[in-house]
């Protein structure tokens, strides 16, 4: 049977912002299931009192871990909905010297694991769950020099669209980050930061949000 604490799922756990919104949902009472692949950066998140599992079960389809995972949490919390923190900043060639292998690596990290984390979170999620994906100001200001980021992150704007067009009862939205986030020393000399305690919140709102949401900018 759910109790009323709170849970969360959040994918990207080990990133720099996915890593920090899972401490601040911790310290705030509520569960978190943390996904990520780094097996340290996820032994400290489970140390901090998160569950965790290595989202590269998600390719195993027959291994049940994220679907276990998911029962226990439901079983036990009151499931919020998914927070998807996927995918990084990157300054590199121009798009027309770009290598095909970063190009590929970028569609898989930016956009397919995404699309790999809703096909298996989905599915588990009670109805009227949220499903949060964070996405940067590359997604709609052109970046000279982030190109895969800025392509990626359009496209990811329209990888949620679709979604929420297409849902049965999941609340797909995007929270969009329009400023480098305090405190994360690779962003080099940006012109504005936004604390990460505004983006916490807005992404915990936009979890609960009603259906007409369909993007919230911070920052
Ligand atoms: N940091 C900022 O200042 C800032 C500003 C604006 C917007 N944002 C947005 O915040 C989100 C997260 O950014 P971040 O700065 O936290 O990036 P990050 O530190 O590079 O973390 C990226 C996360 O994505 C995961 N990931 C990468 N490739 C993956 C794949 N193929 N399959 C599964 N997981 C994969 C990484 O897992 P591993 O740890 O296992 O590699 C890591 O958890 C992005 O949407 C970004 O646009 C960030």
């Amino acid at each position: 049977m759910s109790s009323e604490a709170p849970a969360v799922v959040v994918v990207g756990a080990t990133g720099y912002v996915g890593s920090r919104l899972t401490r601040w949902f911790l310290d705030r009472g509520w569960a978190v299931l943390a996904c990520g692949r780094d097996a340290a950066a996820l032994a400290r998140l489970e140390e901090a009192g998160a569950q965790v599992v290595d989202v590269r079960a998600f390719d195993d389809r027959s291994s049940g871990q994220p679907e276990r995972a998911m029962r226990e949490l439901t079983a036990q919390h009151t499931l919020h909905g998914v927070v998807a923190s996927v995918g990084g900043w990157w300054i590199g060639d121009r798009l027309e010297d770009l290598s095909r292998d970063v190009w590929d690596g970028f569609l898989e990290s930016h956009l397919t694991s995404h699309l790999t984390s809703v096909q298996h979170l989905v599915p588990h999620l009670p109805p009227g769950a949220g499903y949060v994906v964070l996405n940067g100001a590359a997604s709609h200001v052109p970046m000279a020099g982030s190109g895969p980021v800025s392509v990626t992150g359009a496209a990811l704007h329209m990888l949620v669209e679709v979604l929420r067009a297409e849902s049965t009862g999941v609340r797909f939205r995007e929270v969009v980050v329009e400023r480098a986030i305090a405190g994360d020393d690779r962003n080099r000399d940006p012109e504005a930061e936004v604390a990460l305690d505004a983006v916490a919140e807005a992404v915990r709102d936009a979890l609960d949000d009603g259906p007409d949401v369909r993007r919230v900018d911070v920052g």
